[in-house]
């Protein structure tokens, strides 16, 4: 979606205090796959507080061009009534995911231990991002793949007829490759496994077993296992999405480098595999107190509190990256305003994502007067106090690089400009009058 359309350049600069409560959207991880469980599941799946970004939308229309009834209530509430496992229907067009890898890569699972055959595209982004990363696994189930040089989409999948059950390591710490070979081995007779040499985001694990799947997780000497029961029946479900921390901690950075600062930002997942920003965050000295922690929705929650003050410079250690895998880019605009160096390690995925995340950050970075450094694997930022900005960072279709320069401007002595925001829209719609809201000044 965001792919057609025009490129909106953005504007932030230097703001006054940010005041408020940040109302961020739902998780965009646990939203594609209400979507999808749903539109797996027999009988009606409803769904509050579903990220209502191009993303999400994609995979919603992907689910009826499959044969689900997928309907919108109102703000963020949905049903699904799915088809029942092994029941997709084959689309009639092209389903075009937009700019979404996690919905390309997990519908490709959803669908290729089901005997029908599907055609896959998407935005200039999503076309470069390599697919034989699942194409792979979801071959040995059976399935058979037609891609583009080097793997790429457009890809057409004949799904196999009659699957096999797999096990498979994954030979990088990716959730997209664990949850696509989850979802092709609920079709199959028998146990699908899954190892992983780091535990990644569960959430297609905790929500598998909500919806009634025999599934379970052990830690082993080969890793972190995950055992699924195939030819499942998955019961429709309620899901209450919790809000997204990786969509938090854009106003979160904000706050915390803009002088004055106090704001809050009520039920954002606390999940394990999703809080390493958080953690860093801490060690760097940040003012963040989690307030009211509960469990909401199947994943545990807290009301976050956080105020400005000095940040010092951090090492990352590369066994955090997968769980703060999309928060590199803004974790690398707060770095620039703390005291001293943060080296980011073990972060190759990044040159995968929307963009080339680290050569997107650096470039943005040096053009607004930080240093950095990089290698194939790593990222340095040399904090600076005072970030001179003036500079325009260009976002390759990526909604994270344009929000984590926006928030570079909110306290930068210069404004800073992205190419293009329009991104923004894929995982955070109301980005602009969400930020404008607590007193950041940027359009
Ligand atoms: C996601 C997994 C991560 C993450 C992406 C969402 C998911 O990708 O970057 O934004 O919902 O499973 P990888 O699995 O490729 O690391």
């Amino acid at each position: 979606m965001s792919h057609s359309s025009e490129p909106r350049p953005m504007t932030s600069r230097r703001s006054g205090p940010l005041k408020g409560v940040a109302q961020v959207p739902g998780d965009k991880s646990i939203s594609h796959r209400a979507l999808i469980l749903g539109a797996l599941s027999v009988g009606e799946t409803k769904i509050t507080g579903l990220l209502e970004g191009e993303d999400v939308l994609d995979t919603a229309k992907a689910m009826a061009a499959f044969g689900a009834q997928v309907e919108r209530h109102g703000p963020g509430e949905w049903t699904v009534n799915g088809v029942g496992v092994g029941g997709f229907a084959e689309p009639e067009g092209v389903i075009d995911c937009g700019n979404s890898g996690t919905g390309v890569r997990l519908i490709m699972g959803a669908m290729a231990t089901t005997g029908i055959t599907a055609t896959f595209s998407g935005d200039a982004s999503l076309s470069r991002r390599p697919m034989a990363r699942v194409t792979d696994p979801l071959a040995l189930f059976g399935a058979e793949f037609t891609a583009r040089e080097g793997g790429r989409l457009p890809i057409t999948v004949k799904g196999a007829v009659d699957p096999v059950p797999v096990r498979y390591r994954t030979p990088v710490a990716s959730a997209q490759i664990k949850s696509a070979v989850l979802l092709a081995g609920l079709n199959v007779p028998g146990d699908t496994v899954v190892i992983e040499a780091e535990p990644t985001r569960d959430h297609s694990e905790r929500m598998l077993a909500g919806f009634g799947a025999d599934i379970r997780s052990e830690t082993t000497d080969e890793g972190h296992v995950i055992t699924l029961k195939g030819r499942a029946e998955l019961r429709a479900q309620p899901v209450a999405v919790p809000r997204d921390p990786s969509s938090a901690a854009f106003p979160v950075a904000a706050a915390l480098i803009v002088p004055g600062s106090e704001i809050r930002v009520p039920g954002v997942s606390r999940n394990p595999t999703r809080d390493g920003l958080y953690v860093t965050l801490l060690e760097m000295g940040a003012d963040i107190a989690f307030e009211n922690p509960r469990e909401e929705g199947g994943e545990p929650v807290a009301d976050l509190v956080v105020r400005h003050g000095p940040l010092k410079g951090v090492s990352v250690p590369a066994e955090r990256a997968s769980s703060m895998i999309d928060e590199f880019p803004i974790l690398s605009v707060i770095a620039a305003y703390a005291d001293g160096v943060t080296v980011m390690n073990g972060v190759a995925e990044l040159r995968v994502k929307e963009s080339d995340r680290i050569d997107a950050m650096a470039r943005g970075l040096e053009a607004n007067g930080i240093r950095v450094e990089e290698t194939d694997d790593s990222m340095t930022v040399h904090g600076a106090g005072n970030v001179p900005g003036g500079g325009t960072a260009v976002t390759h279709l990526d909604h994270r690089i344009a929000m984590s320069f926006m928030v570079l401007g909110m306290a930068a002595e210069n404004p800073v400009s992205v190419d293009d925001g329009s991104p923004i829209m894929t995982s955070f719609p109301d980005f602009l009058p969400l930020m404008q809201g607590l007193g950041a000044e940027l359009g």
